[in-house]
């Protein structure tokens, strides 16, 4: 019988839209990706073994905020190692027939992109197992007690898995990866080097000065850097001569209303309404989500994590509350009730469980 036969699967599944955020931007190679240094000395030395030895690299999984590389490692590993790519992503794979079809197309030493691979239903991410560790997967056949599984043999994959949400991935999943990688936000010099590159590749006119201004206010993040890079650049174009200086660049993101921690209007929101509308909190995640009008995992993993970060907001078991720098930010004087994080003694009962 031909394995295609044994899979049905439920449908392809949807093609997952690759984020062409900047199709040009993208570093193809390891020495191009800027900065996560002490990473990048752990892939090239997992990459080259499995090389040598002309086996597929261990699974890999990367997890971290929007923006810092992930799917980007994903392309670098599969073109440093040679190898073909396949991507999808865990909604998209609604049921283990869609995975078990993917995994029996696979070839010796490809890639697997799994985005958002935390998003995998269970009963997919039980397909995952046995294919990770043993490159083997159970095909069920038929339905109730006369269903019987017949075990197909797969080719040596890498699995490359990437996550917003480390905490949701399960323990049995996490330890099948032979690396998990957490992504940091990136330091200023590294995200100034990755402006300039951007600009090199845009032809943008941008001196050290105005690259510095754009990766302070990048949040740390190398995507937001290439955005302000754009932006800095159409303001330069219409505005001014087109060069970009320090000064242009501060003009041109403040024209676009990125402030001077690079809080553009939507994070500036989050603080403002914990700020003005919750007294400095604590409020529960979904009431800010709502006060905001963004989804709360958009307010978790987009917004929050940066703001956290930068000791503005605080995680506590009642909910965020706003830090006397968030008051700070604003140009405001907090209320007596938040005082600083750096002396919890000074806010009685804020860690209490109940009210
Ligand atoms: N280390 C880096 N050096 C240079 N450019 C980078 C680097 N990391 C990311 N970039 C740039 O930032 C953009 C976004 O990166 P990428 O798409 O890999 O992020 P991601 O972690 O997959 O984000 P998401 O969680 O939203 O999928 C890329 O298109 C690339 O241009
Ligand atoms: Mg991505």
């Amino acid at each position: 019988m031909a394995r295609e036969e044994l899979l049905s699967p439920s449908e392809e599944p949807d093609d997952v839209a690759v984020l062409l955020d900047e199709p040009g931007l993208r570093p193809r190679t390891l020495a191009e990706f800027v900065g996560q240094q002490e990473l990048k000395g752990h892939l090239g030395v997992m990459l080259g073994a499995a090389a040598r030895r002309r086996e597929a690299a261990d699974h890999l999984l990367f997890a971290g905020p929007p923006g810092l590389g992930k799917t980007t490692l994903a392309n670098i590993i599969a073109a440093e190692m040679s190898s073909n790519l396949q991507i999808t992503s865990g909604p998209a794979l609604e049921r283990a027939g869609d995975l078990a079809s993917i995994l029996s197309k696979l070839e010796d030493g490809d890639v697997l992109f799994i985005d958002e691979i935390h998003r995998l239903p269970r009963p997919v991410e039980e397909v995952l197992y046995p294919a990770m560790e043993d490159f083997r997967i159970d095909v069920v056949l038929g339905k109730g007690p006369a269903a019987r599984s017949i075990p197909l043999d797969l080719a040596r994959f890498t699995l490359v898995g990437a996550t917003t949400r480390t905490g949701l991935i399960t323990g049995p999943l996490r330890d099948r990866f032979g690396l998990v990688a957490r992504l940091d936000y990136y330091e200023v010099s590294d995200l100034q080097s990755i402006a300039m590159r951007a600009a090199t590749i845009l032809d943008v006119d941008i001196d050290e000065g105005g690259a510095y201004e754009i990766a302070r206010r990048s949040r740390g993040t190398p995507r937001i850097a290439n955005r302000l890079l754009r932006q800095v650049r159409d303001y330069a174009d219409v505005e001014r001569d087109g060069h970009v200086d320090a000064q242009v660049a501060a003009d041109g993101l403040a024209f676009f209303g990125v402030d001077e921690l690079g809080l553009d209007k939507a994070s500036r929101a989050v603080i403002e309404s914990v700020c003005r509308r919750f007294g400095g909190g604590p409020v529960g995640l979904s009431t800010l989500a709502i006060s905001v009008s963004e989804p709360t995992e958009t307010v978790e993993d987009v917004y929050e994590p940066y703001l956290i970060q930068q000791g503005l907001l605080m995680r506590t078991p009642r909910g965020r509350v706003a830090t006397p720098a968030a008051y700070a930010h604003l140009g405001e004087t907090p209320p007596p009730t938040i005082s600083d994080p750096a002396e919890p003694d000074s806010q009685p009962g804020l860690f209490e469980s109940g009210t």
